[in-house]
């Protein structure tokens, strides 16, 4: 007869061994890679001792190619949920030591119960992928999984954030469950990311690329734009998750957690009377201009290696999430391509959707000029800009240092299309285009003289090149001095913290894809 001490002893046993997963043998293995296993990095991961475990003794139901004599207890996801300071968040990681954390029936079953426990109890979900892909033994029902995880990000997008770590393979369909997700962080030289490898390239396109080219983190982070962080090692990507996590809201209907904020809100920066320099012609690190205004100096930049033309991350004001947008004049001028507009696009709507201000800092000198652009179809990714800004809801400050010319004046958050707050600094420029330009079609056909040129140059920047034509008409609320940047922000954030905006019903809108 079994004694209650027996029940225990196997009730440890099987706890030890599902803890084990696919072995000390292929655990050494993925050490070996570099890599960490699913529940060390659930362990870096969440607040210490918070991890609660969900089906760790769910195995698979699949009789094909003997694999019902193969059952890993947890079959190769580990999933549950857990706290990062101290809030609940849900997590899957899956367990590549077991059949290579390939997606069964049963584990997609699992990944799905976390997704809708997320979602019904209001929670970020992260996922953490390392997995060989669809489990070829079964076949259908496999896909059929990707596909219940795919519905479900969906259903979730907008609602609470999702959140992936790419931390090995991820290939084929399988790279749309992360793709539909809000954040994507890569490993160097550790992940990557395909929807067809190299060698079915090489048959059917005849081009020759390794799979660190092809979809290493560092391709994704800065080529593709489909990864959105890029980390050293599995260590750090867990901490740049807590950190990213620590600015979000824990759903669409809460705000995001406020922090106690030691850094002086008056704190002014005798260094940013002098950032934008003189001459409209050189440059200058916007980023020195954010880190310095937010509190603790402390920005956490998305997209750092990709379209580098415009900056987006997340800061504080006073304790409080920010989302941050700014034109670089120190990468391509601060023009606005097509990767630059979809970047931020996302960008907006992710803050909007989630209930976080948006500060905008404006230089921008326009949209960039070619047939790349054109044919590239700047028009419609230009566009996507244009529609984020103008549905979002959440309270907006624009703050305009130097160029606003042109339809990008229009688009970065300009007064016409929501800006709540529009400040610009005594060294604004907002005009149609750029004075050389201008002059140019203004006095085509008049032939003008060097003299007579650099004359109408100095007219126009004398009537156009200062934010106090806008300023006479209303367009910039107020002109403030550059070293009161981050107190004039505060303030104007407070005043919007109640804002409340909504638009007629509807099914949803129809932004430009
Ligand atoms: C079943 C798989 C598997 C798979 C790997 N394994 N991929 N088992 N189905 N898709 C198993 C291996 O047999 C091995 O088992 C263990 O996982 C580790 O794999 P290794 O090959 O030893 O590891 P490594 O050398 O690191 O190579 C990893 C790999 C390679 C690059 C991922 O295994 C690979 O190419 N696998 C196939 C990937 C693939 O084509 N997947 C389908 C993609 S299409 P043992 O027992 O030896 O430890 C897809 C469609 C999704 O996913 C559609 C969604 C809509």
């Amino acid at each position: 007869m079994t004694t209650l001490e027996d029940k225990l002893k196997q009730f440890d046993e099987k706890n030890k061994i599902a803890e084990l997963g696919g072995g000390q043998d292929r655990i050494d293995k993925q050490h070996a890679k570099g890599r960490l296993t699913a529940r060390e990095r659930i362990q870096l991961l969440l607040d210490p001792g918070s991890f609660v475990e969900k089906d760790k003794f769910l195995t698979h139901r699949c009789h094909d190619f003997g694999m019902e004599e193969q059952k890993v207890l947890g079959d190769g996801v580990v999933s549950g949920y857990g706290k990062i300071d101290g809030r609940i968040v849900f997590v899957f990681a899956q367990d590549f030591t077991v059949f290579g954390g390939t997606l069964s029936r049963a584990n997609a079953d699992k990944i799905i119960k976390i997704m809708d426990l997320a979602l019904h109890m209001g929670a970020p979900v992260i996922g953490l992928n390392d997995s060989g892909g669809a489990r070829i033994q079964e076949g259908v029902e496999s896909l059929a999984g990707y596909a219940d995880i795919f519905y479900r990000n969906t259903k979730c997008s907008g609602v609470v954030p999702q959140i992936s770590a790419i931390l090995g393979p991820c290939a084929g369909g399988a790279v749309y469950s992360p793709a539909l997700t809000d954040f994507i962080c890569m490993v160097k030289d550790t992940s990557y990311m395909f929807v067809t490898g190299p060698d079915v390239i090489k048959t059917v396109t005849h081009e020759d690329v390794t799979m660190n080219d092809l979809g290493g983190a560092m391709t994704h982070n800065s080529k593709s734009g489909v990864a959105h962080l890029l980390a050293e090692n599995d260590e750090q990507a867990m901490m740049m998750l807590r950190e990213l996590i620590s600015f979000l809201p824990s759903n669409n209907m809460e705000e995001a957690p406020i922090r106690p904020c030691t850094d002086d809100i008056r704190r002014t920066d005798e260094k940013l009377s002098t950032l934008v320099p003189d001459d409209p012609n050189k440059p200058y690190d916007m980023k020195e201009l954010i880190t310095t205004v937010v509190d603790h100096n402390n920005f956490f930049e998305i997209h750092p290696h990709f379209a580098q033309n415009i900056i987006i991350g997340f800061g504080r004001f006073d304790g409080r999430s920010v989302g941050i947008i700014a034109n670089q004049p120190a990468h391509l001028a601060g023009v606005l391509d097509i990767q630059s507009s979809m970047k931020a696009a996302r960008f907006v709507r992710f803050c909007d959707a989630f209930n976080i201000p948006v500060v905008t800092f404006v230089d921008v000198p326009g949209f960039l000029p070619g047939t790349t652009q054109e044919w590239g179809g700047i028009i419609k990714h230009g566009a996507k800009l244009l529609y984020a800004y103008c549905e979002a809801t959440i309270p907006r400050i624009t703050v305009i240092t130097r160029k606003a010319y042109g339809g990008a004046y229009d688009v970065m958050s300009s007064k016409h299309i929501g800006g709540d707050v529009n400040f610009a600094f005594p060294t604004a420029e907002i005009a149609v285009m750029g004075p050389e330009g201008a002059v140019n079609i203004l006095y085509k056909k008049d032939g003008l003289s060097p003299e007579a040129r650099q004359q109408a140059v100095e007219d126009y920047k004398n009537t156009f090149a200062s934010p106090y034509k806008a300023a006479e008409l209303g367009y910039v609320d107020e002109i403030i001095h550059p070293k009161e940047t981050r107190f004039r922000l505060i303030q104007a954030l407070e005043m919007t913290q109640t804002k409340t905006k909504s638009g007629p019903p509807r099914k949803h809108g129809n932004i430009p894809l």
